[in-house]
This record gives C-alpha cells, structure tokens and sequence, in this order.
C-alpha cells in the first residue's frame, strides 16, 4: 500500500476510512466464530470426562495418552499441537490480526496504533518458522486421528456403522483437507525449484504440488469447517456418552 495513505488512513484514529461498504462485517464475524469455538473447546479440553462413547474418541482426546504423573485432563498433553498449527497458520494470522489486534481491522481502515510492527518483530516473526514444525507434528496427530475414525467401525469386535462413525470421518477428511492444502506444505513439496522436470522425483513432486495447490485455494474454507467440525464431533460423542441422544448404527 501507499505509504502516503497509511501514513493518513492511521493518522485518523481507529476505523477512521473511506470505505463506504460494510467492511467489519468480516472481522466482526471472525472475532464471533473464534471466540465460540475457543470458550467450546478450552471447556472441552479441560473437563475431562464423557469424551468417548464405545468406539468413538473425541478428537481434543486423541492420541489418548494419560501418564500416571499427569494431573490434569489427558487432552492438555497433545492439544498444544493442533493449537500451536492453527495460532500460527497464515490465514488464521490474518483473521485474528484484522479481529482482535485490528492491525488493521480491514484494508484502507486505519488502526489503533503506529508502532505496530507485524510479524518483523519478536515473537510474531518467528511464527512462520514455527508454523512448518507444527505442521509436521500435527500430520502426525491426523494420523492418529484416522486410526480412531477406522477404530469407529469396530463395535466389540462387529463391523459396523453409526452416526458417530460418519461424524468422526467427516471430521477427518476435513482436517485432512485443512492440513494438506497448508501453505507450508505448498512451499515443502514444490518451493525452492526453478523446473520440476529437472529435479529429482520432480514428476512425483508436481503431481503432490498440485494437489496441495488445489487444497490450498480453498484453504479459508477448509480452516472454518474443520475448526468446527472438531468441535461438533466432540460435541456429538459427549452428549452420546450423556445419554442424552441415541446414536443411530448399523451391525452386521
Ligand atoms: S497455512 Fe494454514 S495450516 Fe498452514
């Protein structure tokens, strides 16, 4: 942008603009979307019982790992990894830049401050170097994550399938879609290479920049779904495990 414009879009105060269309409808509904889902799921995490309901596990539970010398709810150990993936993913940045820090709350919208100084300070600038190491870690969790979905149509030993069954695998294929269109990944698997015909394994690492490409132009949609499609999955085996709905199945 202009420097010139910043320089006089700040200068104004904060939501000072010219804009004339309804600008802070997109912050205002991120700011909403992501408070609910955070008050949800910090509840979740922390209560710690009614998370699984035959074979079904609730996602902020898995991997399960409860050591002996840990006091707290088993959901504390892994949650940070999902957590720290979606903090420091690039679109999410965005969202709570505009939403909460309002640095800026829209384009050509002034800001609260100008000292602000992005992510080319500590500890902001460090973000997108954390976020690929989170990204390696959490492709582990979606691992696990499609192990419990498989685990899902175990009853006792049966084959079967219930409502929780499709919930936990919808949810899976969400965040899988999430991860795998991440731009770090993007960058990961096609960055740094002036002609995949000439590198090596080039024509495996085309067809894989591709797909993640694909993933990745939808990625704003994938962050909202699969964000909530935790928490309804969760939400669905707790009230399961509640009695208070009946979860539909078919046993063969
Ligand atoms: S950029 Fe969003 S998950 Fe990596």
């Amino acid at each position: 942008m202009d420097k010139t414009l910043t320089a006089r879009v700040s200068a104004r105060g904060l939501g000072a603009t010219e804009r004339q269309d309804r600008w802070w409808v997109a912050p205002a509904a991120g700011a909403l979307a992501l408070a609910v889902f955070i008050v949800y799921a910090t509840w979740a995490a922390f209560v710690g019982t009614d998370y699984e309901f035959g074979p079904y596990l609730s996602p902020f539970y898995s991997p399960y790992l409860r050591p002996a010398w840990f006091p707290l709810s088993a959901s504390l150990i892994v949650l940070w990894v999902p957590l720290g993936f979606r903090l420091s993913c690039y679109y999410y940045r965005k969202v709570y830049y505009r939403s909460y820090f309002l640095s800026p709350p829209a384009c050509d919208v002034s800001e609260p401050t100008r000292t602000y100084t992005g992510e080319t300070a500590f500890p902001l600038k460090y973000l997108p170097i954390m976020h690929r190491w989170f990204l390696y870690l959490s492709i582990l969790v979606l691992l696990w994550l499609w192990v419990d979905a498989l685990r899902a149509f175990d009853f006792g030993g049966r084959f079967g399938i219930g409502l929780g069954t499709v919930v936990m695998l919808a949810n899976v294929v969400l965040l899988s879609a999430f991860t795998f269109g991440c731009h770090a990944l993007r960058n990961a698997v096609g960055g740094n290479l002036r002609c995949f015909s000439c590198a090596r394994g080039g024509s495996l690492r085309y067809g894989a920049w591709r797909g993640v490409t694909h993933l990745t132009m939808s990625h704003q949609t994938w962050a909202w779904l699969s964000l909530y499609s935790v928490g309804l999955t969760d939400l669905y085996i707790r009230l399961c495990a509640q009695g208070l709905i009946h979860d539909a199945r078919l046993i063969l």
